[in-house]
């Protein structure tokens, strides 16, 4: 990466199982860089059954934090002394920080990520608006779910294919959340201001949702969570249908940013183009291999 760092070096890292495409330590060591800090942001990479293990050795603070991504998110949170109101209210934690008193506190701040994205490429967006609809139930879409209610979003919709999993996400978040089946996407669309893809489908050679976007309103923003590629096929739709968009990065760099401030002590410089770093990036990669926040 060019840089260098002193014994002194604040270390942390990134956590996954593959961390190998994680462009995490791309981005904090471009801003770890150019904002002139003495430290360092590594990928680990544990057998999935040494997570705990892993985890629990760093109590103390000698590693200062760590981001968590797939599939150790909910475990993360669940190994935590202490955790955040909104990584309780996802129920995964993708920060954790290692107090040197020996806690080990948890934090999520993929909900901020991808609200920041919204506000970077959309602008205009109000979540407190208008309903949205989330797509999927699982550990991406509870944490986008929880994000909007607590910003205010007067109802979110909940759909998935499996019925019994979005009303059980439904009845366990707090908030004005509803619940529809994958078929009854289009009434769920009826007069929302945005709709974010938080399913995998799409990811590993699986089809793409074929949502019926012609019944969202022609102001909806459509965001995917996946990166990779950068331009999903629903992202693709959503443009042919004249609607706005919001990407994945800008995601993924959202929730990067309060990481960073809460690992080396100050937000990331505003002058490192870390998104076009992280598109080279992407570019250069195998393009069979989907990648999603
Ligand atoms: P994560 O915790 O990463 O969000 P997950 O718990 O495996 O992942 O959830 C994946 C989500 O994508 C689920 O909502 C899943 O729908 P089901 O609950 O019905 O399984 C959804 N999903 C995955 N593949 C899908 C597909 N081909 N069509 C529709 N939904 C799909």
């Amino acid at each position: 990466m060019g840089h260098s760092f002193s014994g002194a070096a604040v270390v942390a890292g990134v956590v996954g199982a593959p961390v190998r495409h994680s462009l995490s330590p791309l981005i904090h060591n471009a801003w770890l860089a150019g904002a002139g800090i003495d430290g360092a942001y590594v990928p680990f990479a544990p057998e999935p059954s040494q997570f705990a293990a892993f985890v629990t050795g760093l109590r103390g603070g000698v590693v200062r934090g760590l981001n968590v991504t797939i599939p150790f998110k909910e475990e993360a949170l669940a190994l935590a002394d202490q955790a955040s109101a909104r990584a309780k209210a996802a129920g995964a934690a993708n920060l954790l920080i290692f107090e040197a008193g020996g806690a080990i506190l948890a934090d999520n701040t993929d909900g901020l990520g991808l609200l920041a994205a919204f506000a970077e490429q959309a602008p205009g967006f109000d979540p407190a608006a208008a309903p949205v609809v989330i797509l999927g139930a699982g550990g991406a879409a509870r944490g986008a779910a929880a994000a909007f209610a607590a910003a205010g979003c007067p109802q979110v919709r909940v759909v998935n294919r499996t019925l019994a999993r979005a009303e059980a996400l439904a009845a366990e978040l707090d908030g004005p959340l509803a619940a529809f089946p994958l078929e009854g996407a289009a009434q769920a669309m009826e007069g929302v201001g945005a709709i974010v893809n938080a399913t995998s489908a799409g990811l590993s050679g699986s089809a793409a949702l074929d949502l019926p976007l012609e019944g969202a309103p022609a102001t909806a923003i459509v965001m995917d969570m996946v990166y990779k590629p950068l331009r999903t096929e629903l992202l693709a739709r959503a443009e042919a249908a004249k609607l706005s968009t919001v990407d994945g990065l800008a995601m993924l760099i959202g929730q990067a940013a309060p990481a960073f401030d809460a690992f080396y002590g100050a937000p990331p410089p505003k002058d490192v183009d870390v998104r076009t770093l992280a598109l080279a990036a992407l570019g250069e990669a195998p393009a069979r291999k989907r990648e999603r926040i």
